[in-house]
């Protein structure tokens, strides 16, 4: 890419369909807001893009989400959300200088992709455009602003969806609502828009009709794939879109060789990675970062839950979480245990019922604990954080385990087998004399 691309991402409206106390963006697919995903396949385009985010309705939260997951993010507040075109003027103050390629999307389209979106640069540098818009045929294009193009092909205008007669409401080319600008081209463009519609908003939108005036390029970039651009405005279209992301990647997944087998049930977060010849079993749920090695059985009904490495030939059962851990190869962890904040090793066995016991509820503290090659666990154990299990070391059934452990040790904390014998035939004397029977 030969110039250097900034982003504008629309994140002020209320999202007043979500019925919700928190603002749109802030809503989660696979535990991650939907600003996230769109700011991730930005981020992604070329080294470094910064991202400017706009924010308005509950602002604070927004702005708390970006501090601690995107430091190199910077905000531009919307006091009244007066439309798309408004939006975009309060982030023109921080480019004031800036003259690179801009692009322009909205918060709330989780699903676009980093290769859809630099098709979209390269073909706008390609072909020295001052305006792009991206985008799609749709079969359903209710909702969407539609494409207004002239005899030539070329767009005039975009009519938005609330403004649109009859006729125009058959078009099927809608407004993807991501666009690529050359700043210097468009930056006055955003203070003088106006705002004679229905909602008497300042449309984004007539950036077009703006561009077309003063005689720039305005190009069309049609995309291919028209799920990518799908917007979230409902708690249904979460669903849908978790959907569609999920099973998206469970399909890419099975292309690269790994087994699924029962996709309808099985969600898997791309960010995810797993080898090929592992079998993923029903009912797993699989959120956040983690890296599956090859020849891995998980499942059924495992959760696995972000941070985690299961290494080559390594079994996660039914009923098993794991937080934040690292397991290294050929290792079994086969039924109803929680692994949380733990290092361990190969060829190790953690019996059914294990529980790792990493936080501290009065401190808030999470402690890490750790156990070596070989070490075996027995069931109903319970592993309280930290401690290190050295090599070989066996921890018998039922222990609580408090204190390091040597190598080849073995533990034992449960209270010694007692054995009192004929107790029963006893008991059973006694009830016979007393009451007769
Ligand atoms: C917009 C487009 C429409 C396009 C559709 C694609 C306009 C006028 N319309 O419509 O052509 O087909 O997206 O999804 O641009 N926002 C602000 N401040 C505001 C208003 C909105 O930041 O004052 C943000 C919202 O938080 C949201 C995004 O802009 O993330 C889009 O707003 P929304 O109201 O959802 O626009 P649509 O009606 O979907
Ligand atoms: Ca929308």
């Amino acid at each position: 890419m030969e110039k250097e691309i900034r982003a504008v991402i629309l994140g002020a409206g209320k999202g007043t369909r979500m019925k919700s106390s928190k603002p749109k963006v802030l809503h989660e697919i696979f535990s991650k807001p939907l600003l996230g995903w769109v700011i991730d396949a930005i981020s992604k385009i070329q080294f470094d893009v910064q991202s400017i985010v706009v924010i308005g309705f509950q602002a604070g939260y927004v702005e708390e989400y970006l501090n601690k997951n995107y430091m190199y993010a910077k905000t531009a507040f919307q006091k009244q959300q007066l439309g798309t075109g408004h939006a975009v003027a309060q982030a023109a103050p921080l480019l004031h200088d800036f003259n690179g390629d801009v692009i322009v999307i909205c918060g709330d389209i989780p699903l676009i992709t980093t290769n859809t979106l630099r098709e979209l640069v390269h073909y706008h540098q390609r072909n020295d455009s001052d305006v792009t818009l991206m985008t799609a045929h749709l079969d359903d294009p209710s909702g969407y602003g539609r494409i207004i193009r002239d005899k030539a092909d070329g767009i005039v205008k975009i009519i938005e969806d609330r403004d649109a007669l009859d006729h125009i409401k058959e078009i099927q080319e809608v407004n993807t609502g991501i666009y690529c600008f050359k700043w210097e081209s468009v930056k006055n463009a955003f203070s003088e828009l106006d705002n004679n519609n229905s909602q008497e908003e300042y449309y984004l939108t007539d950036i077009i009709k703006w561009a077309k005036t003063r005689s720039l390029r305005v190009l069309g970039y049609e995309i291919s794939d028209s799920s990518e651009i799908y917007g979230i405005n409902s708690r249904q279209n979460l669903a849908h879109a978790t959907k569609i992301l999920k099973n998206r990647y469970l399909d890419e997944l099975m292309s690269n060789g790994v087994t699924i087998v029962d996709p309808d049930t099985t969600y898997i977060s791309p960010e995810t990675t797993i080898e090929k010849d592992t079998i993923i079993y029903p009912n797993t749920y699989i959120e956040g970062k983690n890296i599956i090695a090859r020849n891995c059985k998980i499942g059924p009904m495992t959760h696995i839950r972000g941070n985690c490495a299961v290494g080559e030939g390594s079994k996660i059962g039914n009923f098993v979480e794991l937080k934040n851990a690292r397991i290294a190869k050929n290792t079994r962890i086969c039924h109803l245990s929680y692994i949380g904040d733990a290092q361990i090793g190969s060829n190790v066995n953690i019996g059914a019922g294990t529980v790792f016991a990493n936080y501290n509820s009065i401190t808030k503290e999470k402690r890490q604990s750790s156990l070596a090659d070989g070490v075996s666990i027995g069931s109903n154990s319970v592993i309280v954080a930290p401690v290190e299990i050295q090599k070989d070391a066996f921890v018998a059934a039922l222990s609580c385990v408090t204190k390091n452990i040597e190598e080849s040790s073995l533990v034992m904390t449960r209270a010694a087998q007692k054995e009192i014998k004929n107790w029963v035939k006893m008991k059973k004397e006694i009830a016979d004399n007393e009451f007769g029977n």
